[in-house]
């Protein structure tokens, strides 16, 4: 469970974009802003791009099957975590995005050994 933080434009989907091209995903990489989620498979990984920004309805939330998705196998990639606080599972890594006024500052949390040890292998 990856969360990634920061303003609109901060980079986010750009990097959820990157992620999926080095890992051999050849197909078109589009921000989930109004389907809220979209599901990549590359190699053997089974990727699941969320965005969060237009989400407000906990309600909605047990209708969208999205629970189904957190099963322990799917990387999940979470933009705005913070509108489905409580709702969906703790992060491993967090990437937090600001941009400066020369460039960007990402910094990289992490927060269980799953999260630790894909950060010590970078
Ligand atoms: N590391 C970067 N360096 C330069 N431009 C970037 C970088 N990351 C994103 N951008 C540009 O910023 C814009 C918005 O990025 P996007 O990934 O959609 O932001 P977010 O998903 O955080 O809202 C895009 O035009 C993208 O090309
Ligand atoms: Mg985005």
């Amino acid at each position: 469970m990856i969360y990634l933080r920061g303003n609109l434009g901060a980079g986010k989907t750009t990097l959820v974009r990157a992620l999926l091209h080095a890992l051999g995903y050849t197909g078109r990489v589009k921000s989930p802003t109004y389907t809220l989620l979209e599901r990549y498979e590359a190699g053997r990984l089974h990727l699941r791009h969320f965005d969060l920004y237009r989400f407000r309805d906990a309600e909605e939330w047990e209708g969208s099957g999205f629970r189904d998705e957190f099963d322990g196998h799917n990387i999940c990639l979470v933009e705005w975590p913070e509108q489905a606080s409580g709702l969906l599972p703790p992060a491993d890594i967090s990437i937090t995005f600001e941009i400066l006024q020369d460039g960007r500052e990402i910094m990289l949390h992490a927060y269980t050994d799953a999260g630790r040890k894909c950060l010590s292998a970078l």
